[in-house]
C-alpha cells in the first residue's frame, strides 16, 4: 500500500514522513516543490529507506499528479503542501493564492480523475486528507470560548484566506462528487525541522547568535501551542478512523501568550547554554525587543479538540512543558541543519520583515 504525501519537504510534512515510516509498514511518495520553505535535508533521516520516494513538483503540475497517481496508486493523498508564512503573505499573497487556492483545486480535480477510475473496494479505501489551520476561524476575545469545527469562517489575513478557500474546495468535492476527503484545523505546531522564520525557532535561532527577539505589538496575543509529534499521530488516526467529509480540530490544549512562549523560550536557554560571561548580555532575557506589531495582527486563536479526542482517542501525548524543552534541545543539537536552510532568501528576508 502506499501514500501520496504532498509538501513532504517542509517542517510537518517532514516529521509526518518520518513518524509514517517508523510506524507503518506503507510505501510514501512525497511530493514537494521545494520552495525557500522546503529543505531535503529535513528528509535525509529515511533517505535511506526504500519505502520513500521522492519527487520534485508542484501540486498545481495536473499532469504529474495524474501521472503519479496513476502509477503508484496511492489508497490516500495528505496533502500539506502550502505557503505558510502569514507575515509572507501580507508582503506577497498571490504565490498563497496560486498554491493554496488553485493547487488544492488541481490536485483535488486530479484525485477527483483517479478516484472515479477505481474499482469498488480501492474506493471505499480511498482517502483525500487536507490538513488545514485554527487561522481559518478568525480572531477571539479572551473569554470566547475555543472555535469548534461547527464555527463559522473569518479569516482575517490572506495566509488564513487562501487556506479556508481551501478548506471550502476540499468541503464541496465532498458533498459535489462523493471524494472521501476529510480535513484537519490544527493550532500553532512546533518541534523539529520548522523553518526559522516562525516565532519558535527565529527566537531559539537570534538567542544562539545574541540577536534581538522580536515581539510584535504588546506580545499578548494568544496561540495554542501544538507538539508535531503530536500533529501526526493525530493525523494518522484521522486517516484511519475519521469519518468522510468531517473536519477535525487538533489542538495541544496549551494557550499562551507570545510573551510567555518566548520568557520561557529564554529560561530554558539560560539553563542549557548559559550565556557566557564575557558576553554583552548576562541572560537572553536581555534580547526580548518590542517591535511593530503585525498588520492586522489576531489576537487569539482557540481550538476546541474535544471532537478528536472523543470521537478518536486522540490526545497530546506529553505536556508543552516536555515537548518545548524536547524542541530546544533539538535546535541546540542540530545548529548545523539551521545553518543549512538559512540561505540568501532568508537574510533578505529578515532584512525586509526586521529592519
Ligand atoms: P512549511 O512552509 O514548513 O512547508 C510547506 C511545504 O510545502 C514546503 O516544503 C514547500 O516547499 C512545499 N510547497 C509549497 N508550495 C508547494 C507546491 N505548490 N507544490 C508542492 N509543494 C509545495 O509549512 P508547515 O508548517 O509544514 O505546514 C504544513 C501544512 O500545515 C500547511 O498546509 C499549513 O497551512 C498547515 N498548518 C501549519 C501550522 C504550523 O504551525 N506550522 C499550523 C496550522 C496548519
Ligand atoms: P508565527 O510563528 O509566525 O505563527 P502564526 O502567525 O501562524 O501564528 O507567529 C506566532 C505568533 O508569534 C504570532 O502571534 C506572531 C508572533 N510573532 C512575533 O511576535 N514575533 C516574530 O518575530 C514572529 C515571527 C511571530
Amino acid at each position: 500500500m502506499t501514500i501520496l504525501v504532498t509538501g513532504s519537504a517542509g517542517f510537518i510534512g517532514a516529521n509526518f514522513v518520518i513518524d509514517w515510516l517508523s510506524e507503518m509498514d506503507e510505501t510514501v511518495i512525497s511530493l514537494d516543490k521545494l520552495t525557500y520553505a522546503g529543505n531535503l535535508n529535513n528528509l535525509s533521516e529515511v533517505e535511506e529507506d526504500e519505502r520513500h520516494i521522492f519527487v520534485n513538483g508542484d501540486i498545481g503540475d495536473s499532469i504529474l499528479i495524474d501521472r503519479l497517481l496513476l502509477i503508484y496508486k496511492p489508497r490516500a493523498v495528505v496533502n500539506f503542501a502550502a505557503e505558510s508564512h502569514v507575515d509572507r503573505s501580507i508582503h506577497e499573497p498571490e504565490a498563497f493564492l496560486q498554491t493554496n487556492v488553485i493547487g488544492t483545486f488541481r490536485l483535488l480535480e486530479s484525485s477527483r480523475r483517479y478516484y472515479g477510475e477505481l474499482n469498488e473496494k480501492d474506493k471505499r479505501n480511498f482517502r483525500f486528507l487536507h490538513v488545514s489551520t485554527d487561522e481559518v476561524y478568525g480572531s477571539l476575545d479572551a473569554d470566547s470560548p475555543a472555535s469548534a469545527e461547527t464555527e463559522s469562517f473569518q479569516p482575517n489575513n490572506p495566509y488564513s484566506a487562501s487556506k479556508a478557500s481551501s478548506d471550502h474546495l476540499v468541503r464541496a468535492y465532498y458533498h459535489t462528487y462523493d471524494l472521501p476527503a476529510l480535513t484537519t484545523n490544527c493550532s500553532n505546531n512546533y518541534g523539529p525541522y520548522q523553518f526559522p522564520e516562525k516565532l519558535i525557532p527565529l527566537v531559539i535561532h537570534n538567542a544562539m547568535a545574541h540577536k534581538p527577539l522580536p515581539i510584535y505589538g504588546d506580545g499578548l496575543q494568544i496561540r495554542d501551542w501544538l507538539y508535531v509529534g503530536d500533529h501526526c499521530e493525530a493525523i494518522r488516526m484521522v486517516l484511519d478512523e475519521g469519518s468522510c467529509g468531517e473536519v477535525y480540530n487538533i489542538g495541544g490544549l496549551n494557550e499562551k501568550a507570545n510573551i510567555e512562549v518566548v520568557r520561557l523560550l529564554c529560561d530554558i536557554l539560560n539553563e542549557l547554554h548559559p550565556v557566557s560571561r564575557n558576553a554583552s548580555i548576562t541572560s537572553y532575557h536581555d534580547l526580548i525587543t518590542f517591535v511593530e506589531d503585525r498588520p492586522g495582527h489576531d489576537r487569539r486563536y482557540a481550538i476546541d479538540a474535544s471532537k478528536i479526542v472523543a470521537e478518536l482517542g486522540w490526545h497530546p501525548a506529553k505536556s508543552f512543558t516536555t515537548s518545548i524543552q524536547k524542541t530546544v534541545e533539538w535546535y541546540l543539537n542540530n545548529q548545523e541543519w539551521v545553518e543549512q536552510v538559512i540561505n540568501g532568501d532568508y537574510h533578505q528576508w529578515i532584512e525586509r520583515q526586521y529592519a
